[in-house]
């Protein structure tokens, strides 16, 4: 996040047609980073649960999302309108996202995007510690949460237990200038506690408690790699690290949401409207369809959040993490 809130107001929220319709801080040299780890995962056959602490309004997490593979899990673990667990957090909150932030806008651009929420964790990003979430069972973590120094070490040490070997970590704002608590925790996992840096971006930080190289050999091969981004090299402390620069205009855009489709499409039925009047066959507008769409995928997720399965959901926090583990295992067997 290298920006105070973007203005909006969560009350008179819309579909978005595009990515760029979402509001948030995840910008085009890390939106093609993530597809290449991700989509290099896949090519590889390395699978595993995705995880994002901090989602905002969905930006980023549209973008993973659009990577699970069968089998896997995608959580996402946000305060949306929840209380801040401590004052320094709060005030993080009341500048940068409550007046926009809301758990309900969160789920409406993630399902004009997606067929199916994440899994949504609406809590201090601390309760993922201590078994909450599976050990080892990760391969893709973003943390981009609190940006304030115990909460990203905290975040980190979650997230080293979460990853699988070859997973990757990413942390947004290392850099900043009005993160330092970022920096602080990330270069201290690197001399400290084994995490090996990758590559660096503007914004972000991607690194790996396994071996960097293979990544880093294929990323300095130019695998994948839109045209325009640039690599370079530099060592820290004997390890090698990449940083991308250059332009991303070779990035394509991301795709269209459900809304651009229905726009696309409400052009073509256009002309079969105009026939149906004529031919005095009723023919429900777009507008009606599309309600009727939210509708349908909202009604899913209240579902989801009905008492009886949220108690279910707590029922399983409760419980020790061996139990909640060979209950997952069970789930995608
Ligand atoms: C910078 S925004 C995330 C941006 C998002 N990843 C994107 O690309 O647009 C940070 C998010 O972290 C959440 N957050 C802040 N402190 C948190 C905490 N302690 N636990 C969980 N979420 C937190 C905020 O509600 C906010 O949605």
């Amino acid at each position: 996040m290298t920006d105070a809130a973007l203005p909006g107001d969560p009350q008179q929220h819309v579909e978005p047609a595009t990515l760029d319709d979402v509001q948030g801080w995840f910008w085009d040299h890390d939106r093609h980073s993530f597809d290449w780890f991700l989509g290099r995962q896949e090519k590889t056959g390395v699978t595993g649960d995705l995880l994002e602490m901090g989602a905002y309004l969905g930006r980023s997490a549209i973008v993973i999302g659009e990577h699970l593979q069968p089998g896997e899990t995608f959580t996402v673990c946000d305060l949306f309108d929840s209380d801040a667990p401590d004052d320094e957090n709060a005030a993080e909150m009341d500048y940068s996202y409550r007046k926009t932030l809301t758990r309900s806008a969160f789920e409406t651009n993630y399902l004009a995007f997606h067929e199916e929420l994440p899994e949504i964790i609406q809590a201090p990003t601390s309760v993922l510690a201590g078994g909450r979430i599976p050990a080892g069972a990760f391969r893709f973590i973003h943390i981009d949460a609190s940006h304030l120094y115990e909460h990203v070490v905290g975040d980190l040490q979650v997230a080293r237990v979460a990853l699988r070997t070859q997973g990757v970590v990413v942390l947004d704002d290392y850099r900043a200038q009005h993160t330092p608590g970022v920096a602080a925790a990330t270069w201290e996992a690197v001399f400290n506690h084994g995490l090996k840096p990758i590559l660096l971006t503007e914004c972000k930080f991607y690194g790996t408690w396994g071996d960097p190289e293979p990544f880093q050999r294929e990323l300095l091969d130019g695998v994948d790699l839109a045209a325009g981004c640039r690599l370079s090299t530099d060592t820290v402390n004997g390890r090698q690290v990449l940083r991308m620069t250059g332009d991303s205009e070779g990035i394509a855009p991301f795709r269209g949401s459900r809304h651009q489709e229905r726009s696309a499409a409400e052009a073509a039925r256009r002309g079969d409207r105009q026939s149906a009047v004529d031919a005095h066959r009723p023919v429900p507008s777009d507008r009606d369809e599309a309600a009727l769409d939210l509708a349908a995928r909202r009604a899913r997720a209240a579902e989801a959040r009905r008492p009886v399965n949220v108690a279910k959901r707590a029922a399983r926090d409760l419980l020790p993490p061996v139990v909640t583990a060979a209950i997952r295992r069970a789930r995608r067997a």
